[in-house]
């Protein structure tokens, strides 16, 4: 029987031992229940009583030997298998990568993002309108009736009789007026077309914004340091604004509006064609025509608008002599902002 014990550990061990055993199947075929060690247990009842706890004992020592190279041969498996995979899965960080192309915001949307974020500062919210527009919010309800020659100056697509391509984003001032109660303070972004033939300057699609700001005893001193404000941070903190009488016919007092020039500081420049200011937007305080048919009672409320073209600022904040260059989209062109 002893023989038969120290057989088994040798061939159990030897089994163990081979490169790629499986370290179940030896257990159960050693230790297991119907096992080679189990079934030497079994005949122990034929043994004598002197013999009984000898055999006991190398049983144990055999089966304690077994299951100690089980138990090691089982973590040197596992240390391996983690070894081959650090190996397989292994990242050389220094590899250099492979350069993602991205796209660019275009210089168009990068301005009027900031300009949008000046505004948001200043505690104005952010309203859209439609492009394809009625000829009411576009002209009528903005103090233009039909035969107004303030028409011929914005070259309209018509649509049909009552319906256009809106001419300007002030369209959005008369939807707002119906829609919100005072205090109003928004600007609205977006797209405005006129029947103009291309050149370095037109473009029969560009871009404004709108700016209007209704409440009680809102003065022209607010707009002005409102326009101020914005001028400043969109153009350095020395930029001075300059307010020329001016006419719209929706609002009074109207006013154009020039910035010092930022690039000569007010001497006179190329940029600014030796004038020291350039003109940036159009302005005034709204007519009480236009508060009452918004439906706003102008002996309650005053407000003021503004309007400027997304592309002037971007031009002459990049220094972009030709707008048609910021529709053409070549990326080489495109790459540099
Ligand atoms: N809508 C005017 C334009 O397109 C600009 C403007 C807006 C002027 C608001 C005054 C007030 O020229």
């Amino acid at each position: 029987m002893k023989e038969t014990l120290l057989k088994i550990r040798e061939d159990a061990l030897s089994a163990i031992s081979a490169p790629d055993a499986d370290l179940e199947a030896i257990r159960i075929r050693y230790l297991g229940k119907k096992g080679e060690l189990t079934a030497v247990l079994r005949g122990m009842g034929q043994l004598t009583a002197e013999e009984r706890p000898v055999i006991g004992q190398i049983a144990n020592e055999v089966r304690e030997a077994i299951e100690k190279e089980l138990g090691a041969k089982a973590e040197a498996q596992k240390a391996e298998a983690l070894n081959k995979s650090l190996i397989a899965e292994k990242l050389d960080v220094t590899v250099p990568g492979t350069a993602v192309n991205v796209g660019h915001v275009h210089p168009i949307a990068r301005i009027q993002r900031e300009m949008e974020e000046i505004f948001i500062g200043m505690g104005f919210d952010i309203v859209e309108g439609p492009e394809i527009e009625y000829d009411y919010y576009n002209f009528q309800a903005l103090n233009i009736p039909p035969d107004h020659p303030a028409r011929d100056t914005q070259d309209t697509f018509y649509i049909s009789e009552n319906i256009l391509l809106r001419t300007q984003t002030s369209s959005v001032q008369a939807r707002t007026m119906e829609t919100r109660k005072p205090p109003i303070r928004i600007v609205s972004p977006g797209r405005v077309y006129r029947s103009d033939a291309v050149d370095a300057t037109h473009s029969p699609l560009f871009h404004q914004m709108e700016g209007l700001v209704i409440d009680r005893g809102v003065t022209m001193g607010n707009l002005k340091g409102a326009l101020e404000m914005f001028a400043q941070t969109m153009f350095g903190a020395d930029t001075r604004v300059r307010f020329r009488p001016h006419h719209f016919p929706f609002t009074e007092p109207s006013a154009e509006v020039d910035v010092s020039c930022f690039a000569c500081g007010g001497k006179g420049c190329r940029l600014c064609k030796g004038e020291g200011w350039i003109e940036i937007l159009g302005a005034g305080m709204v007519h009480p025509n236009v508060l009452t048919m918004g439906g706003i009672d102008p002996n309650e409320y005053s407000g003021f608008a503004f309007g400027m073209g997304i592309e002037r600022i971007a031009m002459l904040k990049y220094h972009i002599d030709d707008m048609r260059h910021l529709y053409e989209n070549d990326v080489r062109f495109l790459k540099q902002f």
